[in-house]
């Protein structure tokens, strides 16, 4: 097959649109990271998301949505869902929500569940995408199961190319991470830290997120300990490389072989993150990595640190 590399512009962002309405595969930019769509209501197109990026069919699937309205449609929103909804969106945040089962979802999106992840992205041409597709579109990250999330279209190529009918290509995303993903029921629970610090989002909900015990529901199946795993081995919080290993810097380091942020700018170091360890990872040898603070965006780039530095199941 042969992968279609279309622009952002009206052709493209038509084309990429029916596209999707006709249940292909398309990659498409949001500002966290790049997303592998189809149409959330297509069986067909859902399980070829599965099977390209050789996902588990246990991992249920973010479903993207153009306006406040279509979720609404999707799912039941509580006072505390409206009131993360409106600071929050558009952005990088994802709520898991009670499933309206007349919203027509295909039950491989939400893996059986009775809730469905919910994101209302920033990013213009993702926007102008889900408007154009004119459907919900469920979108993982657009690599194989396990790998580096892309950041930009070269990645996604390199990953899935001629896998997929098209991509749309957006330049990089400059979040760069993942969003973030909060559950509200039974209580407010931080899913999987990302995009958007767990502080705002507790000190907008004027209480503290509750972090899941590991086996508990409702639980993220998508936070396996191994993941966004480069080839490489990685080290962490190190401050003194040794021989042979590649630093990955951050902030004032010497000699490092890439920096996410010679400030210390969190928000600059994730939007570096996976780009620089697809770079690194193209080289042989393992990576050293200079300690990253454990707060605000740091708990997220952290997290996916210590994913891709866990012993690979
Ligand atoms: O930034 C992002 O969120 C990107 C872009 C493309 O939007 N998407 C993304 O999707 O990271 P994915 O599929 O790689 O991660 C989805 C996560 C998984 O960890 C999955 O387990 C969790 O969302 N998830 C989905 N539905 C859920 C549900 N009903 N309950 C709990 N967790 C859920
Ligand atoms: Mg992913």
């Amino acid at each position: 097959m042969r992968t279609e590399q279309l622009s952002g512009d009206a052709a493209g962002l038509a084309r990429a649109g029916a596209l999707l309405a006709g249940g292909a595969l398309v990659a498409f930019p949001t500002e966290t990271v790049y997303g592998l769509g189809a149409d959330a209501r297509n069986g067909r197109a859902v399980a070829r998301i599965y099977e390209v990026k050789g996902r588990p069919v246990f991992n249920p699937l973010i479903v993207h949505v153009a306006s406040l309205e279509a979720a609404r449609a999707i799912a039941r929103f509580d006072e505390t869902a409206e009131c993360l909804a409106e600071v929050f969106w558009p952005g990088a945040l994802t709520l898991v929500l009670p499933l309206r089962p007349e919203a027509g979802l295909s039950p491989l999106v939400t893996a059986g569940l009775e809730t469905v992840a919910l994101r209302l992205p920033q990013s213009p041409l993702a926007r102008a995408l889900l408007a154009e597709a004119g459907c919900p579109v469920a979108a993982p990250s657009a690599n194989p199961s396990g790998r580096l999330s892309p950041t930009t279209a070269a990645h996604v190529l390199a990953g899935l190319g001629g896998r997929i009918e098209a991509l749309l290509d957006g330049g990089p995303a400059p979040v760069g991470i993942e969003s973030t993903i909060v559950g509200l029921h039974p209580a407010p629970a931080l899913l999987r830290p990302g995009g958007v610090p767990a502080e705002a989002v507790e000190a907008c909900l004027g209480q503290p997120l509750q972090s899941p015990q590991p086996g508990e529901k409702p639980s993220s199946p998508g936070q396996l300990a191994s993941h966004y795993a480069p080839r490489a081995r990685l080290r962490l919080n190190v401050t003194a490389p040794r021989p042979g290993e590649r630093l990955m810097g951050f902030g004032p380091t010497g000699e490092a072989a890439l920096n996410l942020s010679p400030s210390g700018d969190l928000r600059e170091a994730a939007a570096n993150l996976f780009g620089h360890l697809h770079l690194l990872d193209r080289e042989e040898g393992p990576i050293a990595v200079s300690p990253i603070p454990e707060a605000g965006l740091g708990r997220a780039i952290n997290d996916r640190l210590r994913r891709a530095a866990a012993p690979r199941g």
